[in-house]
């Protein structure tokens, strides 16, 4: 069957295998009532568990109900299948201000530091609540977003929204390694669905890491990254291969043979240079060089029309996630925003942290409920 499983220990949409479509949104609440908040929260749940299983929004459904209301779901799905849906929720940093949540706010939900080079638009970064929908249909994905805003209607409203084609990872070693924009596989070495030991510890957080409610849950960050494609197309092929430190065809390291051999640091080429360059993105963004950081990536192209100067403003909806930021994200972030050549080529353009709460575990559970 197409339908990804709705209630669990974790939240699907993480370590599932990556779909073909995004629809994310970052959400700000803006009502001021705990109470309303709570009720979005469960009628959110039950409306996900109905969409993700192939089913309306409510209970009703799009045609059923009496002519003179509006619908409890928007239609546009009618007739598609699940299409592997999932739908994954997170929290911001700036949601615990309000509410009474203050003292649940973990320590590592805080708004990540500034980056060298960073070019960041605040219009479309942050949101207090986020909404990840997968599928492999664009409308599938669209219609499980929209019918999550509309119930939401009068306590968030839309702070920024990303459209994505095309997953830029594998979380499953049973997926094929897809490629990004610049044309090179993407995923190769990040951290799969199959590697039970190294998800407990890098991706879930673990009890005692901080406020309990978010045990088994996951922290997520968002960077809309821009490429700047009509550059790197005037590169010559070995540049950009020395830029990312892979080969463009079978995507191995540098140096090696497969895909999948281990990233070379020590070899040397005939004129006493690392076959792997100091500046190379792999390098730099390897656990070995951030002490042992890992995180699950789980990015989507974007073409978001021109840019208004003749070029097409596309990249990167980068997405990771992992068990602690200042530990994964923050440093590999670092080391690449310093050093990485790469960064003639890329512009980050927003920003986002969310703290993913865990799954849920049936009809009466609802996302957040160990928060409130
Ligand atoms: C690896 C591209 C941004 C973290 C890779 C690979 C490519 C790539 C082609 C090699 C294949 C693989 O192992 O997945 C890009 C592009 C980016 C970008 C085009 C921006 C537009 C980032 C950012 C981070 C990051 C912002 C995190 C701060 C990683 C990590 C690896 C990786 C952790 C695996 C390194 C290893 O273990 O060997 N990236 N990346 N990347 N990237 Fe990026």
């Amino acid at each position: 069957t197409d339908e990804v499983a709705f209630t669990g220990e974790h939240q699907a949409g993480i370590v599932t295998p990556a779909q073909d479509r995004l629809h994310f949104v970052a959400l700000d609440v803006t009502t001021k009532d705990r109470d309303r908040l709570i009720k979005v929260l469960k009628d959110w749940t039950a409306a996900a568990a109905r969409m993700t299983a192939g089913r309306d929004a409510g209970e009703i459904g799009a045609v059923d109900g009496i002519p003179e209301a509006p619908p409890d779901d928007t239609g546009e799905a009618l007739g598609l299948p699940p299409s592997h849906l999932t739908i994954t929720v997170g929290f911001g940093p700036t949601l615990f201000d309000r509410f009474g949540l203050a003292a649940q706010r973990p320590a590592a939900l805080e708004e990540l530091p500034r980056f060298t080079g960073d070019t960041l638009d605040a219009a479309l970064s942050g949101g207090d609540i986020a909404i990840q929908a997968c599928a492999d249909d664009p409308q599938v994905a669209v219609h499980a977003v929209r019918n999550l805003i509309r119930i939401g209607m009068g306590a968030v409203s839309v702070r920024w929204s990303q459209l994505g084609f095309g997953r830029t990872s594998s979380t499953s070693t049973g997926q094929a390694t897809p490629r990004n924009l610049f044309g090179f596989k993407d995923g190769t070495r990040n951290l799969k669905a199959e590697e039970t030991g190294a998800l407990r510890d890098h991706l879930w957080v673990q009890p005692g890491d901080g406020p309990a409610w978010l045990d088994g849950g996951s922290y997520l960050v968002t960077r809309k990254i821009r490429m700047l494609i009509e550059t790197w197309d005037r590169s010559s092929l070995t540049e950009q291969e020395t830029i990312v430190g892979r080969y463009k065809g079978s995507g191995a390291p540098l140096g090696t043979e497969d895909e999948f051999d281990d990233v070379d640091f020590t070899s040397v080429g005939a004129d006493g240079q690392p076959l792997l360059p100091t500046t190379a993105h792999v390098r730099l963004a390897h656990p070995d060089t951030n002490s042992g950081a890992r995180m699950l990536r789980r990015g989507y192209n974007f073409v978001d029309g021109s840019d208004g100067l003749g070029r097409l403003n596309a990249g990167l909806f980068f997405i990771a996630y992992q068990r602690d930021p200042r530990t994964a994200f923050i440093p590999v972030q670092r080391s690449l925003a310093a050093q990485d050549e790469m960064n003639e080529y890329v512009r980050h353009v927003s920003s986002a942290l969310f703290a993913c709460p865990p799954g849920v575990t049936g009809p009466d559970d609802y996302w957040g409920r160990a928060l409130f």
